[in-house]
């Protein structure tokens, strides 16, 4: 029997074949969403869409915040909106990091200074410098592997764990743990009573628990998702709790994939700013990281992952081995020029720099976390983080539109991240000066109206 085509083309198309090529049904005008839906019958391929996909709930996050904001400017094309939503960076990269970019780039402008596909695992300079001046020579260079990126590492680690892994994240968390993980297939459907998925370990984090789980009642998992300082709840775990947080893992077998991706917002001397400042860490954590934070990379795109030699999987594979293996194949090493960065951003005159433009956020999350409070809310977060996190109450999607419509400042709802964020907003403090002077007049003004309202 002859294979089916591929792809049936247009002109080859008979609505009565077979299951390629089928057509869709035209929906009622009525149905119809603005964009996405075609006037006339379309073709389809024979290929079944990935169930897991299928199970996600509505659109990432993020690009959902986008749209509300989008929407809400076409309804008043004059409104001035100011954003503490989206924690993307906003200030300049700063004079010494723009210098080593810009000599990254130039040199491969040169017949002596050109060079292409790098190693997967990241620049052997880059790997020791990171090793040497962000984690005081307490792991080896082999053990970092650079990346474009935490998001991305994400989602390899996930791929190096596999749709059986099972896997707990704080509740709220990071939408990409979730997202990640229901894509692999490591969970059930969503349960709409809950709004969490069947087969994911939800630990809650609130105001109740100083926003770190009670391990107790946390069943064992395989892999257990941690970010700290944490986005949305801007907590940053002590080394108290990583203590008990490492004992816990070692105790079931698990492997903790620890985000310490707002770790030079670590002030508090008291704070780990790694899992393996943890005794004990090497043998169950994975620690990832980002350069987007820390120097306005968020666009130049330069992460980092450090898998321990000693971590192992049941078997005794060093997970280091797997990792490895899956950068080799799914990715093909961090831009170069973006490596130059990293380099200068771990000079003395880079790491001066990142200072400064840290010190600038957080005086920017003690101007919104200052305000909050004087408006009378519960505030958490901010100080060793760029994130607060506000006690709102009731819906935070509601309290979300309410303030988007009448200061119209953008913040993200609680909710966003997980059933656990219900009743709280997170500003972000990523945001020029003005910008965050603006929103909080706007919000007291908002606030203080609504105080003679009621
Ligand atoms: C907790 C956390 N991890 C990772 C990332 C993504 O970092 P990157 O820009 O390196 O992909 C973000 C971005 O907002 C984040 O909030």
């Amino acid at each position: 029997m002859m294979a089916p085509p591929a792809f049936v083309a247009a002109s080859a198309f008979t609505p009565a074949a077979s299951r390629v090529g089928r057509p869709t049904t035209a929906l009622p005008t009525t149905a119809r969403p603005a964009v996405t839906t075609p006037r006339t019958l379309r073709m389809v391929t024979g290929v079944s869409r990935n169930a897991n996909l299928a199970k996600l709930q509505a659109g990432y996050l993020f690009p959902e915040i986008g749209r509300r904001r989008a929407a809400y400017l076409a309804a008043h094309p004059d409104a001035s909106i100011i954003s503490l939503g989206v924690g993307d960076t906003t200030q300049p990269i700063p004079p010494h990091i723009t210098k080593g970019l810009t000599e990254g780039a130039s040199k491969l402008g040169t017949p002596e200074g050109y060079s292409g596909y790098g190693a997967e695992q990241g620049t052997p300079a880059l790997r020791e410098k990171i090793a040497s001046v962000l984690y005081g020579g307490s792991i080896a260079a082999e053990e970092v592997f650079v990346s474009d990126g935490a998001k991305c590492d994400i989602s390899r680690l996930q791929a190096v764990f596999g749709p059986t892994a099972s896997v707990a994240v704080q509740d709220p968390s990071y939408p990409v743990y979730v997202d990640t993980s229901v894509m692999l297939g490591q969970t059930g459907e969503i349960d709409a009573a809950r709004s969490q998925f069947n087969g994911i370990e939800y630990m809650p984090c609130n105001a109740d628990n100083g926003f770190f789980p009670d391990l107790s009642k946390v069943a064992r998992t395989d892999i257990i998702f941690f970010c700290s300082p944490n986005n949305p709840t801007g907590a940053a775990a002590t080394r108290e709790q990583l203590t008990e947080l490492v004992a816990f893992a070692k105790k079931n077998g698990s492997i903790i994939v620890f985000d310490a991706a707002y770790a030079p917002f670590i002030r508090s001397a008291a704070v780990p700013k790694s899992i393996f400042d943890i005794p004990g860490a090497r043998e169950c954590a994975i620690e990832v990281n980002s350069m987007s934070k820390y120097a306005g990379f968020t666009g130049v795109r330069l992460g980092w992952v450090v898998v321990p030699n000693e971590l192992a999987f049941a078997d005794g594979t060093p997970v280091r081995n797997d990792f490895n293996r899956v950068m080799s194949t799914c990715f093909n090493g961090a831009s170069n020029i973006a490596q130059a960065g990293g380099l200068a951003c771990l000079d003395p005159e880079g790491q001066a720099e990142i200072g400064s433009l840290i010190d600038y956020y957080l005086g920017n999350a003690a101007i919104l976390r200052d305000t909050m409070t004087g408006l009378g809310f519960d505030v958490y977060g901010g100080v060793d983080a760029p994130y607060i996190y506000v006690k709102t109450g009731g819906s935070s999607w509601e309290t979300f539109s309410a303030i988007l419509e009448a200061a119209q400042v953008v913040t993200i709802p609680g909710a966003g991240f997980g059933p656990g964020g219900e009743g709280y907003l997170r500003l972000s403090a990523f945001a020029p000066r003005e910008a965050v002077q603006e929103a909080a007049a706007r919000l007291t003004k908002m606030y203080a109206a609504k105080a003679v309202e009621a």
